[in-house]
């Protein structure tokens, strides 16, 4: 893994050594290396992106390999070749690739000498995803990039594409002998790695889910698949494994005896712009809590693994979900509630009705806010609730993972007159400004006895003085050297629908609870507060 564990000393280092760039395996950067920012340099590869035209290449791979080349991370041979239907020249590829940069890279615009050597590695391959023939000219090609880039046979596929086109690309490929890695490659040569990263959403239900695994299974080697979640990338949740376990102070008390309650938000201010025809098929349970939420939850809650490996990681994340245990009709009811957002004010712009977004069917039952409450039947978390909501066309936009704790066991200074102190509370901030608070009780200076609660505020933009990587970086490097760590497996995603099933199955018929309303700027529907009221708590207004 990454980050996943740095030294602690970097928590206070001077920027100098808060520069380092992270260890690829191990608890701690071996001290020999350190410095040496070879240590996560990709291999020579050649990146294949299947979908090459598309928002995603331009918005986030263009930018996160431009900013990972930016950083030394990316050998001088690294190759990129765009896969698509559109009729393009090489040129028209890079230029496409270039705006994408000079609009949503972290640094920008490009700096001509590395955006020239960036693109002496960038071709665009025309071909139709069906098409037999196009497959046999990207087997030639990858053929040739080997011999004059020195690529050795390594190759990162990307699927960007719908996932209903992820059989017949991975058949084709196979077909082409493009999809077996070193040893098992049929056509060419028999050495280098083959990886294929595809993107959420990973199914639609548990049985398509299910038959896609089934699918790439029949092709590749689960070892050489890498199921994009990107929330797992984003530095504040690579954090969550070192202050957890780098730390000695919060791993005792992480567990039913000290946590009365755990809070997930995943607030977006956004709407659905430009994007109806897929939210309105997926919905905010699909689109969010099966991947990108369920995985902070089981970052959260897992125990220690045995290392800081891909499997070792994601047994310990499988095992959360599994204390997750699927609902009946009857307690989906009593436990989610689910939301679209009708026309307001966000952040001072007027948002239209859900309803009203193009391509989004006018009487659309698709949920724009959903709100949980999971337990995890396990030793460590038995009766401690954990609440999830998500929504769109929210207040702000904010993801946090906020945990309550158990009240002290007397409450001493209630006798002397003074009121109940607030519960201590942890959140940690994944996004936007990044860092962890801690809310505490302390004495108002004075003679008298009064108790107001504070803040301890730890922001990594002050801590640290560098720019956190964007979570494609992070990937997408990861992917080249093969750490799997922060992709999900495949029993992961189908657990994942296996909890999810059933509350889309009694959404769907009502038998789950009516579909509520709330104006966009709101926090969803009152029903999501009353779902902790009955806890008697209350949703962190963050
Ligand atoms: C994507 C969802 O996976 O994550 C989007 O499909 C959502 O609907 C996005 O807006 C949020 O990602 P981030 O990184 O901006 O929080």
């Amino acid at each position: 893994m990454t980050t996943r564990a740095p030294d602690s000393a970097t928590q206070t280092a001077p920027v100098e050594e808060a520069r380092t760039p992270p260890s690829t395996s191990g608890i701690r950067p071996n001290p020999l290396r350190e410095g040496l920012r070879l240590e996560r340099m990709a291999e020579p590869c050649t990146m294949v992106i299947c979908g090459a035209t598309g928002d995603l290449t331009e918005r986030k791979l263009a930018p996160a390999l431009y900013n990972t080349l930016l950083g030394g991370f990316l050998p001088p041979e690294f190759t990129v070749v765009g896969f698509a239907r559109r009729e393009l020249s090489d040129e028209e590829f890079r230029a496409h690739l270039r705006e994408g940069i000079n609009k949503h890279s972290r640094n920008k615009p490009v700096t001509e000498a590395i955006w020239d050597s960036f693109a002496r590695g960038i071709e665009y391959h025309r071909g139709d995803f069906d098409d037999p023939a196009a497959y046999v000219r990207l087997a030639k090609r990858l053929e040739r990039i080997d011999r004059d880039r020195g690529t050795a046979g390594n190759r990162l596929f990307y699927l960007a594409v719908p996932p209903s086109l992820y059989p017949e690309i991975v058949n084709q490929l196979d077909r082409a002998g493009l999809a077996a890695s070193g040893g098992r490659r049929r056509t060419g040569s028999t050495r280098g790695w083959t990886r294929v990263i595809v993107e959420k959403p990973f199914g639609y239900d548990l049985g398509s889910a299910r038959t896609l695994n089934h699918e790439l299974g029949e092709v590749f080697d689960e070892d050489q698949v890498f199921r994009i979640d990107h929330y797992l990338g984003k530095e504040t949740v690579q954090n969550l494994a070192v202050f957890r376990f780098g730390n000695g102070l919060f791993e005792p008390i992480w567990n039913r005896r000290y946590i009365d309650s755990v809070q997930i938000t995943v607030a977006e201010t956004v709407g659905v712009e430009g994007r109806g025809e897929f939210y309105d098929a997926t919905g905010a349970l699909r689109d969010i809590v099966q991947g990108h939420a369920l995985q902070l939850m089981a970052m959260f809650a897992m125990d220690p693994p045995v290392e800081f490996h891909a499997e070792d990681l994601r047994d310990e994340k499988l095992k959360v979900l599994r204390g997750v245990k699927p609902m009946s009709p009857a307690e989906v009811a009593a436990n989610t509630v689910r939301g679209q957002y009708v026309s307001g004010w966000v952040e001072g712009e007027k948002i239209a009705s859900y309803r009203d977004q193009p391509n989004v069917a006018p009487g659309s039952q698709t949920e724009t806010f959903a709100a949980l409450k999971l337990s995890i039947d396990s030793w460590r978390w038995a009766g401690v609730p954990f609440y999830i909501r998500t929504g769109k066309a929210l207040p702000s936009r904010v993801t946090e993972i906020a945990v309550t704790f158990k009240q002290a066991p007397l409450a001493l200074f209630a006798r002397a007159g003074v009121p109940q102190i607030d519960a201590n509370v942890l959140a940690i901030r994944v996004q936007p400004d990044e860092g962890i608070l801690l809310r505490f009780g302390a004495k108002v200076p004075g003679q008298g006895l009064q108790i107001r609660t504070v803040n301890m505020d730890f922001r990594y933009g002050s801590s640290f003085a560098v720019d956190s990587p964007d979570a494609y970086e992070t990937l997408l490097l990861d992917a080249m050297v093969g750490d799997a760590s922060l992709f999900t497996r495949d029993d992961e995603a189908e657990r994942a629908w296996e909890i999810l099933d059933p509350i889309l199955a009694a959404w769907k018929d009502e038998a789950g609870g009516p579909l509520h309303f709330y104006g966009a700027g709101t926090w969803g529907p009152p029903a999501a507060d009353e779902l902790l009221e009955r806890d008697g708590r209350a949703w962190r207004r963050p």
